[in-house]
């Protein structure tokens, strides 16, 4: 038994850089100073970044008509928050290499990651108001993070824990909480506070797989929750939990979609998937 979440990101050094694309991007939003200039320059001091971010407006889900070529232009047209959250979820990517391949293939998880941050977006899509659909894009992808850490630290435990949840077919949170006392959600959450990210994203990531629990922003808790399932049921990609994860009976109420939309939702992600997923790692 670990105890507490924190024992486990202690000492975790590539942690502490993650957000300093974010947060420079958000000071220049709202900056009334700062131009759309000063934030394409951030980010195309990124040239990784910035290649991400083009081939990711560039794929199927957004359907432009002609290649959108620079960062500027990205940003006149996605939206200079929408591309915030773009760089946040391309960005968060890079700070878990070096997972023990044995465990779950890093591939498949960002597989699983990406694809569940896909279905959110489209599922909000059919939001009424709904302003930016990319935070949920960021969400999905972030959703299982704390899965990450634990595989990075105790990398055992982990492969036991899997194991049992393979054999059991047992949740792999309840695994994690009899295991080492608290699971995945809540460790996200206390990575979220650490990153000083928005507490929407720090509650959708506690609470994704109990959407009931969110105090603030139940919706988006519960959007994430229902496209993980779903996500778990194509089975694109795996982020370690072996069966599809049990469903909130409430979820599909609080997210507000007529159920109608839900086939064509499943039928775009199905088409949408291949195309962002390569976008992001070159491969589908
Ligand atoms: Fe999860
Ligand atoms: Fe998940």
């Amino acid at each position: 038994m670990i105890g507490k979440p924190e024992d486990l990101l202690k000492g975790f050094v590539q942690l502490s850089s993650l957000p300093v694309i974010y947060t420079k991007i958000n000071e220049a939003i709202n900056d009334p100073q700062s131009s759309m200039k000063d934030i394409s320059d951030i980010i195309s001091d990124d040239p990784g970044l910035t290649s991400r971010l083009l081939q990711l407006v560039n794929s199927a889900f957004y359907g432009f008509p002609s290649r959108v070529e620079t960062v500027s232009r990205a940003l006149f047209i996605v939206g200079t928050r929408q591309i915030r959250d773009l760089a946040l979820a391309t960005s968060i990517m890079n700070v878990f290499e070096g997972i023990p391949e044995a465990l779950v293939s890093m591939e498949s998880f960002w597989r699983h990651s990406v694809a569940c941050g896909l279905a959110a977006k489209i599922l909000a899509t059919y939001r009424r108001c709904e302003m930016n659909v990319e935070r949920f894009f960021a969400a999905g992808i972030i959703h299982d993070i704390g899965r990450l850490v634990i595989y990075k630290k105790i990398p055992e435990t982990a492969q036991a824990m899997i194991l049992r949840c393979k054999n059991h077919r047992e949740p792999l949170f309840s695994v994690e909480r009899e295991t080492i006392g608290f699971d995945h959600s809540e460790l996200g959450r206390r990575l979220m506070q650490s990153w000083n990210l928005p507490p929407s994203l720090e509650e959708v990531v506690a609470c994704h797989h109990s959407p009931q629990e969110a105090r603030r922003y139940p919706v988006e808790a519960a959007v994430i929750h229902i496209a993980d399932i779903i996500v778990h049921a194509m089975e694109l990609g795996n982020s370690g939990q072996q069966y599809i994860p049990p469903m909130d009976e409430k979820a599909w109420q609080l997210i507000g979609i007529p159920t109608s939309a839900l086939s064509p939702a499943l039928d775009q992600l199905e088409r949408e998937v291949g195309d962002v997923v390569q976008s992001l790692f070159g491969k589908a």
